[in-house]
């Protein structure tokens, strides 16, 4: 079988280093890719937004499954662009992908399918958002309506930073048309979750919980990013809960998806703020995180092409996920500066010290030239590792990274703490 995988980071890395281990699998190809898939496969210079490129690179490489990483090609549409092309595309359909692509969309689905999240208002004018900024007050946090890399969200600590954030994007358009609608919602405190499910427009079958770290320094401070490292399974979110918390923002939204004429199928991401007064979705994606995707699939015993056509088929119901008991974890090494701006080029060395001992250096930001690996991103690298228990796996991540060599590069030193915190408060 021959695999597209579309994407250029560390999550599309920790996809073509899984599918190559099925034993169906006989190539991958990865649009655009890194300096890091090109060791798993074969990169092809496609960029991941092109839509009429990636289905005439289908047709041309005669592909039988193609798998789309970020949520740029899905909100544009691949999947249904590859379908009428014939061609089996895992992910939801641009219809499907909005829960993603736009808060005002997640939000009325949410309201719809009873799903606990933050109280909002959408609102299409500046001056009523501002208006309503001021009769509630702050903490408030203030949303651009579309796809912003990230950005969009701003957590205000008062309101002057709240009616600067609706000025940036409404006002000022700092996201495109993104900030055509802004969502206004309340400050939810409490610790952050991902709960990732596979779907198939009927069924969702989780995978354990994971745990990101968006701020860009230790101890959760400094601007958002990305992610700078993320593990699995995060305490706060046990195993024994999965089913439970599936039943609570998984499987409402798809069952209302399904209903209003529009079966998911692929990842359903919800990211959860768990509050004093119980869980609350703060955002949907419609695809694997990143960095989460490298610590699961770490976990996965499955062979992911057999999950992924029982999502095609509708068999997910007699299907179940074969998960290592081992916890993973990941650490993000981002070049300086990152996530603002950062230099380029730098050569990366001590690959294969740090995988001596069963780790992975899945590549993000990276690029080949003359033979070396060289950093070309903000976000380079997510050394990634299992161990029997948390403390081990990060223990194993941490060991690894120490054997690789970028100069300008940082990583946060607390990934996972909060989790064996939480493991500790227990014992
Ligand atoms: P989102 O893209 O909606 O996940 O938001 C990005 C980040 O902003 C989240 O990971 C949270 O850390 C934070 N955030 C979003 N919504 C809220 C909220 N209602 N209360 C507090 N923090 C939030
Ligand atoms: N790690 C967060 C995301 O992929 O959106």
């Amino acid at each position: 079988m021959r695999v597209l995988i579309i994407g250029s980071g560390g999550r599309e890395h920790a996809l073509a280093w899984k599918l190559r281990q099925s034993p169906r699998v006989s190539e991958v190809l990865i649009a655009p890719g890194n300096g890091g898939t090109a060791l798993e496969g074969e990169n092809v210079p496609v960029d991941a937004g092109d839509i009429p490129a990636l289905v005439a690179l289908a047709r041309e490489r005669k592909v039988d499954l193609v798998v789309p990483g970020p949520e740029l090609p899905l909100t544009l549409g691949v999947v249904d662009a590859m379908r009428e092309a014939g061609f089996r595309c895992f992910g939801p359909s641009k219809w499907c992908a909005q829960v993603e692509g736009s808060k005002a969309f997640a939000k009325r689905l949410m309201e719809k399918a009873g799903v606990p999240t933050a109280s909002c208002r959408v609102f299409d004018r500046q001056d009523e958002a501002e208006a309503w900024i001021r009769q509630k007050g702050a903490p408030i946090v203030v949303k651009a309506d579309g796809l912003a890399a990230g950005k969009g969200v701003i957590v205000a600590k008062t309101e002057g930073e709240a009616l600067e954030a609706v000025a940036d994007i409404m006002g000022r358009r700092a996201f495109g048309e993104a900030g055509a609608h802004v969502v206004i919602e309340d400050f939810l405190e409490g610790e952050e979750v991902s709960l990732l499910a596979f779907c198939d427009g009927e069924t969702a079958l989780p995978l354990p919980s994971a745990q990101d770290h968006k701020a860009a320094y230790d101890g959760d401070t400094g601007p958002n990013t990305g992610g700078m490292g993320a593990y699995s399974p995060a305490p706060v979110l046990p195993d024994r809960d999965l089913e439970s918390m599936t039943d609570l923002v998984i499987r409402p939204v798809i069952r209302e998806m399904a209903r209003e004429g529009h079966p998911f199928t692929g990842i359903l991401y919800a990211g959860l703020m768990m509050t004093k007064d119980g869980p609350k979705v703060l955002e949907y994606n419609a695809r694997f995180g990143d960095p989460e995707c490298q610590p699961l699939l770490m976990r996965l015993e499955s062979d992911l092409v057999d999950i992924i056509e029982a999502c095609f088929d509708h068999r997910l119901k007699d299907t179940a996920l074969r998960i290592s008991p081992d916890s993973a974890l990941g650490v993000v090494v981002a070049a300086e500066g990152y996530p603002g701006s950062y230099p380029k080029g730098m050569e990366i060395s001590g690959f294969a010290e740090a995988e001596a001992n069963g780790a992975k250096v899945f590549q993000a930001g990276t690029a080949r030239k003359d033979g070396k690996i060289v950093a070309n991103g903000g976000r380079v690298l997510c050394v990634t590792a299992r161990g029997n228990d948390l403390a081990a796996a990060a223990g194993n991540a941490y060991a690894a990274l120490s054997h690789v060599r970028m100069e300008r590069s940082r990583y946060r030193s607390d990934i996972g703490q909060k989790g064996l915190r939480r493991t500790a408060g227990k014992k």
